[in-house]
Parts: C-alpha cells; sequence; structure tokens
C-alpha cells in the first residue's frame, strides 16, 4: 500500500527512484510520481496516473530529469481520487518543502482549515498535503530547521505515516519520519536510501537500519543521523539483510504468483525445519517454554485476510489436539468490540508482511491489557515482530505477488506446530502420537510438490473453460471449510468472479436459493467423518443446476459419481489437509485469472500491505 523510494548520492536519482518503485509495485498504487534536484536548485516534479510505465514515458525513463537527490512514490488512494494532481510527491507553491507519504493523517481536516487560517492554500483532496504545508509552516515560523519542523509536525499529527521529504536550503538531504508505517534506510558507499520495503533497497545495498516510531533521520550521501522526538541523535544498529536478491525476482516463471505457489514445498520445509531439533519442536527461539504453554488457559487468534483464513484453520487443529478454547476474530473487529481478555488469555496474532493496521492495533490492545502475545510474521524486523512478547517467524521468504501462497501455506504450518507443541505441554498426545504428527507434517512438502505435478494441467484447462462464470461457492465442513475461505478468496480477488465461501451445512439456510445452472460450486471434502454430510449437501445443490467441482483425498474416486470434476489429494492427517487442499484452489485462483488476461501480480484496488484502517 503506497511505496516510498529515496536516494541521495553521486548518481543520477530519477532511474534509481524507479528501479525502486518497480520493487514496490506489488504492494498496490494507482498513480506514481518523482520529486528530483540538482545541487541547489528547486526539486522538478513529475508525476502520472495509472500505472509506473506512463511515469516512465514522461521522464524518458528517468534520463530526462537531472540530479542526484530525490523522492519517489506509489500511491494507493485514500483521500481523494487517484488522479495526477492527488499523486505524491507535494509541494509548497515555491517547493521550499516537497513531501512524499504513506499512511493516513486522520485529523487532516482540522490541520487544514488551521493552516487555511493561516493563509495557506489547498491545490489537493490529500491528507499528504496538508502534512507538507504543516512541516512548511514550522519550517518558515521556526528557523528553517527540518528537524524541528517535522517533530513539531509529528507532535500535531494524529494518524499513520511514513514521511520523506526534501528542503531547499538543503540541498542533496533527506529527511524522514514514521509512525507505524514501514520505511527503511539503506545505507550505502557515499550515498543512503529509504524505502518502504527491502526489495526496492537489494541492487544497491543490504546494510539498512530501521527507523522506529516517532523517530526522524537526516540522510545525506552516505550519512544518516537518527533524531528521537525530542530533537536528540539517537544510535541505530546496522543490519545486513541475508535475502538472496533473486527471491525477490521472477526467475524465469511467468508472474510471481506462480512461482510462489512453487515456492510452497520450500518454505514448509524451511518452516518446519527451523523449530525441529532432533525430532522434537523446539519453540525457545520464540521464547515459549512448557511452563509458558501449560498457564495458558484460552488463546485469541487475530489477523486479517488470508492470516486470518490461516487462523480459522489453526482453530480446529489447536481446539482438536491441544482441546484449549480458540476464538479467530477479524484484527479490524476485535480492535473495537471492546473485547474480555481473560487472565489466562494468550493472543496470536497472524500477518505475512508484520504491518498490517488492525492487526498492530490489535497486539497493542493486548499487550495494554498485559495478555502475553506470540506473532506468526513472515517479515523479519517488522513492526508487529518487534512489539509482540514472542515471534515465530514463517519462512516463506520474500512474498511479492498480491494475492497469497506460500506465506499462507507456512502460516497453515506454523499453526500445526504450536498446535502439536501446545497439546503435548498439556499432556494431550503420547510419545507416538507426538512423532507421528511430526512425521506428517515433514511429509507435507513432496505431497504438495505431488499434488502441483498430478493437478496442474487439468486445472489449468478446466480454468479456461470457466472462465467466464459469473458466480462460484466454495464449500466444506470444519477444517474443510477454513480452506474453502481462502479458495474462495484466492478466486475473488485476482479474477474479479463473485465468489463466497459457505459452510455447507449452512446453505440450506438461505443461499441456496442462488443456486441454479451452471453455477460453479468448488467443495473440498478431506475429513472421513464429514464425507457422507457433505456429499449429500452437494447433491443438494447439483439438483438445482450446480456445476460441482471436488478436491478430496485420493482413493475417494467414488466422489465420481457425484461430482462433474474431480481434483486428488494425498493422504495426510486429517487436520493437516488443508496445505494439499488448498492447493488446486490456488492454481484455480491463478489460472481463470490468467485465462481472462488479468494482472494477476497486482490486482486491481488491492495492496499487499495494508497499513491503514
Ligand atoms: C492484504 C493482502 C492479503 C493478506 C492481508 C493480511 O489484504 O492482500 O494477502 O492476507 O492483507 O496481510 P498480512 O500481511 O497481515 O498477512
Amino acid at each position: 500500500m503506497c511505496g516510498i523510494v529515496g536516494y541521495t548520492g553521486d548518481k543520477q536519482a530519477a532511474p534509481i527512484l524507479l528501479a525502486g518503485l518497480e520493487k514496490l509495485e506489488y504492494r498496490g498504487y494507482d498513480s506514481a510520481g518523482l520529486a528530483v534536484r540538482k545541487g541547489k536548485s528547486l526539486p522538478e516534479i513529475v508525476k502520472a496516473k495509472g500505472r509506473l510505465i506512463a511515469l516512465k514515458e514522461k521522464t524518458n525513463a528517468g534520463k530526462a530529469i537531472h540530479g542526484n537527490c530525490g523522492i519517489g512514490h506509489t500511491r494507493w488512494a485514500t483521500h481523494g481520487e487517484p488522479s495526477e494532481l492527488n499523486a505524491h510527491p507535494h509541494a509548497t507553491e515555491d517547493r521550499e518543502v516537497v513531501g512524499v507519504h504513506n499512511g493516513i493523517i486522520e485529523n487532516y481536516q482540522e490541520l487544514r482549515e488551521k493552516l487555511i487560517k493561516k493563509g495557506y492554500s489547498f491545490y489537493s483532496d490529500t491528507d499528504t498535503e496538508v502534512a507538507v504545508k504543516l512541516v512548511h509552516y514550522y519550517y518558515e515560523n521556526y528557523g528553517q530547521n527540518p528537524i524541528d519542523s517535522l517533530a513539531r509536525a509529528m507532535t500535531r499529527i494524529r494518524g499513520t505515516y511514513a514521511l520523506a521529504f526534501m528542503f531547499k536550503e538543503y540541498p542533496e538531504e533527506i529527511y524522514v519520519a514514521r509512525q507505524d508505517n514501514p520505511m527503511i534506510l539503506g545505507q550505502g558507499v557515499g550515498e543512503t536510501f529509504v524505502a518502504s520495503d527491502v526489495p526496492a533497497l537489494l541492487p544497491y545495498t543490504r546494510q539498512v537500519y530501521y527507523i522506529g516510531n516517532q523517530e526522524m533521520a537526516r540522510l545525506h550521501k552516505g550519512e544518516i543521523t537518527f533524531y528521537n522526538i525530542d530533537q536528540e541523535v539517537i544510535e541505530k544498529e546496522l543490519i545486513e539483510i541475508k535475502w538472496d536478491a533473486e527471491a525477490a525476482e521472477k526467475g524465469g516463471y511467468e508472474h510471481f504468483m506462480m512461482k510462489e505457489i512453487y515456492e510452497q514445498p520450500r518454505a514448509v520445509r524451511d518452516t518446519v525445519n527451523a523449530v525441529l531439533k532432533n525430532g522434537r519442536i523446539d519453540l525457545s527461539d520464540a521464547g515459549l517454554d512448557e511452563k509458558t504453554i501449560r498457564s495458558i488457559g484460552r488463546i485469541y487468534i487475530v489477523a486479517c485476510g488470508s492470516a486470518y483464513h490461516a487462523g480459522v484453520a489453526m482453530q480446529y487443529v489447536m481446539e482438536e489436539l491441544a482441546r484449549i478454547p480458540v476464538r479467530v476474530e477479524l484484527a479490524s473487529e476485535f480492535r473495537y468490540r471492546n473485547p474480555i481478555l481473560e487472565e489466562n488469555s494468550f493472543v496470536i496474532i497472524i500477518s505475512q508482511s508484520g504491518e498490517t493496521a488492525d492487526s498492530l492495533a490489535a497486539l497493542r490492545l493486548s499487550k495494554e491489557q498485559k495478555i502475553p502475545t506470540l506473532a506468526i510474521v513472515n517479515v523479519v524486523g517488522s513492526t508487529i515482530a518487534r512489539e509482540a512478547d514472542h515471534v515465530f517467524y514463517t519462512l516463506a521468504g520474500p512474498e511479492i505477488a498480491v494475492a497469497t501462497t506460500k506465506a499462507y501455506s507456512a502460516q497453515l504450518i506454523a499453526g500445526n506446530l504450536l498446535s502439536i507443541q501446545f497439546a503435548y505441554a498439556k499432556g494431550k498426545l503420547d510419545e507416538k502420537r507426538y512423532k507421528e504428527l511430526i512425521e506428517a507434517l515433514q511429509k507435507l512438502p513432496e505431497q504438495i510438490q505431488k499434488v502441483l505435478d498430478d493437478e496442474k494441467e487439468r486445472i489449468q484447462w478446466f480454468a479456461s473453460k470457466y472462465a467466464n462464470a459469473k458466480d462460484v461457492f466454495f464449500i466444506g465442513r470444519g477444517i474443510d471449510y477454513a480452506v474453502g475461505m481462502e479458495g474462495s478468496l484466492k478466486l475473488k480477488e485476482i479474477s474479479y468472479i463473485h465468489s463466497e465461501a459457505y459452510a455447507a451445512g449452512e446453505l440450506k439456510h438461505g443461499t441456496i436459493s442462488l443456486i441454479e445452472d451452471g453455477i460453479l460450486v468448488v467443495s473440498v471434502l478431506t475429513q472421513k467423518e464429514l464425507y457422507e454430510k457433505m456429499i449429500s449437501n452437494m447433491v443438494e445443490v447439483k439438483c438445482r443446476g450446480a456445476y460441482l467441482v471436488a478436491v478430496t483425498m485420493a482413493g475417494n474416486y467414488k466422489v465420481e459419481d457425484t461430482v462433474n470434476f474431480a481434483l486428488y489429494i494425498p493422504e495426510t492427517e486429517e487436520c493437516f489437509t488443508p496445505s494439499l487442499a488448498v492447493i488446486p484452489l490456488q492454481l484455480l485462483g491463478y489460472y481463470v485469472s490468467v485465462s481472462k488476461g488479468l494482472d494477476v501480480d497486482k490486482p486491481r484496488n488491492l495492496a499487499k500491505s495494508v497499513t491503514v484502517e
């Protein structure tokens, strides 16, 4: 969601800014812009609505804009429509102060009115223009000191932000400030960078600083100075990024999503192996010992989007194995419903990015109530990872496609590992069963690979036939319902087909009235005990005209008497089937999107990391 890139050094800035913005395209955006200055000259600002290619064409791939210091931005509209006028960077009329911003300034109306009274006028609908003019107000009235003016503005602004500014009297310098919005600073030799995420920096440097909340920094060529809100200089630790740059490239695949689907066996294997020591699960890296686990009486899992779906699956596994009551909640609901968290509760936040605004707020709310928190996070050093009491890292690696696949799969595995260990610590598993469950987890990577190998082509064929579907339903019972939720989201988010997931037993209470000739119904049925009940529900929709697809266990070939198209997954422990059943559903979403000629990796209106409410 919005992307910031900044550069100061000896090279021409614009091509570097454009290349960095390209690496952040996955975050989702609808317009883009650059501000670049050459020495002491005023910055040149160029903006364009739509994809980055428009900005590249306007600037001859950046070559037409001269200067060695600049900031760039991709905007995902919040205040004001996507347009060139509303695109960042924003500036004062005299271009004394120029800035870009990610996040939302909640009190922007009030600040705007105050500034109007001071003689300012506004050309855009954005909260960012308000921030720029507020900083300018302090800059002009309090001695033209960038850090002082940013600090004063920060005490007035309510909301979330990552800000990057340039000030006329400070050539070759960029000033940044942060509150609850991702931002990292890159240290090069004779050059420095700022970006919203690591991939934008990887071609230039692996040495980065994480800037904390309510902190600021001054970037000069090769030099970064950090300040706290009291404007005191503070020290930060330089961190080396260990990712392989190729991990954030397509590596021969047509889309990141397909590459990431194929990385799932590796993501699952790495996540399991990281906590297995001598054949046993060891959660000491997450700071979870048996005593802590035994004290847990109730678990709240809180997350958004696919991470929420991983949480729904985890609820079934945790309750089944560890017999600990679990409640799963959408972070955006949890944070505003004044939840009653009992003393022996434990809150688990699941988040790929570790930056999702609602999930972060849920984490903070739990901490305020003195409830211990565990974050299942993919991005090392992200805000949620830094603030949670315990962290379990999924090792999916950088995920670029907006629609998550490998991070979701790694979250499922994290949920399984925690459930097994919690069950063991609570005395619900004997040694033999403990080992069997771990062995089943270790087998999942090769089984995922098998589903990919066996079913990919059939799904591709099927997707091309059904790409024109208007409505699709995903049905399942128990943990299969959790998988259906994820399958439905995958399809709708990248193919723009209306799709819903329904608990199969609930269909009769209204939704079945929507079933008519040719409606696609995808049924997930992996649970022995619920198999016949599922078949009954499937027959009910079939006789009303539905076209039935089933995802079930290899061996259940009799399902073909009922369904039009069947997909099979290998045998595993019943509570681990989501890891396999989701694979055909991901492929279905992918191939329908490809058949429709859509932008698979960057679906309309969506953002990878949702840093606003
Ligand atoms: C966005 C992404 C989803 C993701 C959700 C939660 O909507 O498009 O793929 O599941 O945010 O993100 P998180 O980073 O917290 O897992």
